[in-house]
């Protein structure tokens, strides 16, 4: 399958001030982020989420995902950038039998994992990802990869068809107009490939990206 569906779509809408964001970003908040530690994850809202914890927003997600790839009740599952494993804890919420993993490049989200998924859990990159080809019936990678810059980012799409024996899908960072673009650029913290979503696109095409994918949209 390779769609542009919006997976996403029964998480509580986040509210964002842009203006603020973009006024209290400085060159250290930037560095703080982009460590993926304590201060992007449980820090203060100016550094990343402001508190990452789990609230079940993906039980909804899970399911869905089920239904559309038709997940089988020992399917095996790798997320990207997978944080503190919430969306794989729910899968095997689902799935008892299934087969989940997951890699982050952070240290501290995966030393605070949920216990119900963290032994599964690996710090790796998404660039190199240590498993073997056609592992997973499912990959999905939810606003990870565009932390990569371009020509690393290439590479982490090839990884995800090269250990993909299924479906996959992704969000990155994207915008479809210019009040988009100048939002996102206000609220960014890490990513360090943005681009038109007609752009992804066409990065898709030139990687070989067979799966599905959505949008972060600073709307
Ligand atoms: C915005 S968070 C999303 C976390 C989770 N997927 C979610 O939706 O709740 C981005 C995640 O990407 C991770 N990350 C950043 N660079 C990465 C890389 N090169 N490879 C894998 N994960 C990375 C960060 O540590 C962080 O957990």
């Amino acid at each position: 399958m390779m769609e542009e569906i919006n997976l996403l779509d029964t998480h509580p809408k986040t509210v964002r001030d842009y203006d603020k964001r973009g006024a209290e970003k400085t060159p250290e908040i930037v560095r703080l982020a982009k460590q993926f530690g304590k201060d992007f994850f449980d820090g203060d809202r100016k550094c990343g989420y402001g508190g990452y914890r789990y609230d079940g927003r993906w039980k909804s997600v899970v399911g869905r995902m089920r239904e559309r790839y038709k997940l089988a009740d020992n399917a095996a599952i790798l997320d990207i950038g997978c944080g503190k494993g919430f969306m794989l804890n729910d899968f095997k919420e689902l799935l008892p039998g299934a087969t989940v993993a997951g890699i982050d490049v952070s240290e501290y989200a995966i030393g605070n994992a949920m216990p119900s998924v963290k032994p599964f859990l690996k710090i790796a990159s998404a660039e190199k990802l240590p498993y073997p080809d056609k592992s997973f019936d499912l990959v999905i990678s939810i606003n990870s990869i565009h932390n990569l810059p371009l020509e690393r980012l290439k590479t982490a799409l090839r990884e995800i068809n090269r250990v993909c024996r299924g479906n996959s899908y992704i969000t990155i960072d994207a915008w479809r107009n210019e009040t988009e673009r100048e939002n996102l650029f206000k609220w960014v913290l890490t990513a360090e490939t943005m681009m038109h979503t007609d752009d992804w696109k066409k990065l898709f095409a030139e990687t070989g990206y067979k799966g599905d994918y959505w949008w972060f949209i600073a709307d």
